[in-house]
């Protein structure tokens, strides 16, 4: 089997589009990530998934303006929760979308351990994104001790109620991308199985059911993230339930990121 992208008439297109996001974590100057996009940008229209990039603040205006007009989509790693107001060093939704950002990443594990951000927090800024015309792509995912105690689908339906919260149907329908990331997958090399992330993403559907009912359940983009590489990206993009990958440092090299956008996405093997 060729994974290659070549259209292939004879094979069932999936009902969900796939989509690849690169999240580039705090890495990556303005020239860097301009002569990123020099090479990803024209490979970018043949490809059969969306593309999108969360590049650090500082990149956002400059990435988003060359990126105009391409399939490439930029958005944000992060924001703040509140409208404006006296919080030095934080960046709000309205000043993302104003820079060109699309769409912006809530809930990420390194800034729920490291930043101490909580299920409360990241609802607001889901909210607040909402509010802001950009997507919000938020992450879930269990530490190692909780998938070890077999804790991982009460942590995560805990994650997907409490960020969800007081989010309607309407609102929720089509808008919000939502990203499985165990946190003992990220940046450790040891990526979950294809089998325990389609299993979760099944799971994360039926709590989506659960709160939203089932149309908008079968239409969110589920990701999943943690140690993707061009070798193990297949693997994933097998599963029904694996609508597309968060890539954290296979996507800083254009090589590895190309290799991954040029797989086979939109076809049902
Ligand atoms: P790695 O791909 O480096 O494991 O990072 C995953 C991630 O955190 C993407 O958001």
């Amino acid at each position: 089997m060729t994974h290659e992208s070549t259209p292939d008439t004879s094979m069932p297109v999936r009902s969900r589009s796939r989509l690849i996001v690169g999240n580039w974590k705090m890495y990556k100057t303005i020239d860097q990530a301009l002569s990123f996009l020099d090479k990803i940008i024209p490979l970018a229209k043949d490809v059969d998934c969306k593309v999108w990039l969360s590049v650090p603040f500082t990149a956002i205006k400059p990435c988003a303006d060359k990126a105009k007009d391409s399939k490439v989509v930029i958005g944000a790693q992060n924001m703040n929760d509140a409208a404006e107001g006296a919080f030095t060093g934080e960046v709000a939704a309205s000043m993302l979308h104003d820079a060109g950002a699309s769409f912006v990443i809530v809930g990420h594990s390194e800034r729920r351990k490291i930043f101490s951000e909580t299920n409360a927090f990241i609802n607001r800024k889901v909210k607040r994104a909402l509010a802001s015309k950009l997507t919000p792509l938020l992450c879930i995912g269990e530490t190692f001790e909780e998938h070890e105690g077999q804790h991982t689908k009460e942590v995560l339906k805990k994650q997907l109620v409490e960020c969800l919260d007081g989010i309607s149907k309407e609102e929720f329908d089509g808008k919000v991308v939502v990203a499985y990331e165990p946190v003992w997958a990220i940046g450790t090399g040891k990526a979950a199985t294809p089998e325990i992330v389609e299993q979760v993403h099944l799971f994360c559907r039926s709590v989506f059911t659960e709160i939203f009912g089932k149309e908008a359940a079968e239409k969110v983009l589920l990701l999943y993230g943690g140690s993707v590489t061009p070798d193990n990206a297949n693997g994933f993009l097998l599963q029904e339930n694996v609508d597309g990958l968060l890539i954290g440092s296979c996507s800083l090299s254009s090589e590895s990121f190309a290799k991954i956008l040029k797989l086979r996405h939109n076809v049902i093997f």
